[in-house]
């Protein structure tokens, strides 16, 4: 199959699960920054999004999307290495030395560090929230109080340096994953590939922008309760 055996096939489906990846991030930090204002709505939205069929298929959506980026970016990755050995970004050591962004080179291993973090995040949230909820186990904190997890977890500063590093990690792979998508996808006039790199370094910026208020805000209690479980230290 086209898709899936050809190289621009495959960064086809890079590009199309990256971009709808970026759209989940974008609802993720706006709904994430209602925690900012108030914690009974950050608390609604959080019910709305708890153990219910449709966010448990949306779950299931998003985690195909993560599956299948890993899995593409990885098989790529072995195949440029092969083809061009050593010499991977040709273009960086001649004509356009420098011009390669650091980003564009470091991809996977951005990639990898997202991952990771992810996996933390998944434990940190997802899994005292969602899942919690779905096999009916209750720690001190109720599985529906978003609000309280992020308030234990950036009352931390180990995790809250955690989330900086890893959210500073996205930021430079969203940015060089945005435009390359457009790019794979077709956009190619220099005048239209200007301004999709223009709108994507800003779109990811805010994203990223409002993902590290919220860590900021709970780590120095700008926002934030005392709870009675304590920090996740
Ligand atoms: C300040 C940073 C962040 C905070 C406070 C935060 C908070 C949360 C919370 C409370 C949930 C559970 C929602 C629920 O089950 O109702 C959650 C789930 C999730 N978060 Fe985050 N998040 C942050 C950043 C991120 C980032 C940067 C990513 C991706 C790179 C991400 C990916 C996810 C995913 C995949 C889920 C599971 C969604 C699902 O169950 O469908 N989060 N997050």
């Amino acid at each position: 199959m086209w898709l899936t055996n050809s190289s621009i096939g495959k960064k086809v489906i890079m590009s199309v699960t990256g971009i709808a990846l970026i759209l989940f991030l974008t609802f993720h930090a706006c709904m994430n920054v209602v925690a900012l204002f108030s914690a009974d709505a950050y608390n609604a939205i959080c019910a709305f999004l708890g153990a219910n069929w449709y966010a448990v298929v949306g779950t299931a959506a998003l985690a195909a999307l993560v599956a299948l980026h890993f899995v593409f970016a990885f098989i790529l990755t072995l195949q440029n290495r092969k083809a061009r050995g050593s010499n991977r970004y040709a273009v960086s050591t001649k004509v356009n030395a420098g011009k390669v962004e650091w980003a564009a080179k470091n991809m996977f291993v951005l990639g990898l560090i997202v991952c990771l973090g992810m996996l933390l995040h998944l434990y940190n949230f997802w899994y005292n929230m969602m899942f919690a909820e779905i096999v009916g186990v209750e720690g001190c904190i109720s599985p529906t109080d978003g609000y309280a997890f992020i308030a234990k977890t950036f009352s931390c500063p180990v995790y809250a340096g955690l989330y900086i590093v890893w959210l500073l990690a996205l930021w430079f792979h969203l940015s060089h994953g945005f435009w390359s998508a457009f790019q794979t996808l077709g956009v190619n006039g220099k005048i239209w590939f200007n301004r999709w790199k223009v709108i994507g370094n800003v779109w990811v910026a805010v994203v990223i922008l409002m993902f590290i208020a919220v860590v900021v805000a709970f780590a120095t209690g700008l926002a934030g309760c005392c709870g009675n479980c304590g920090s996740a230290c």
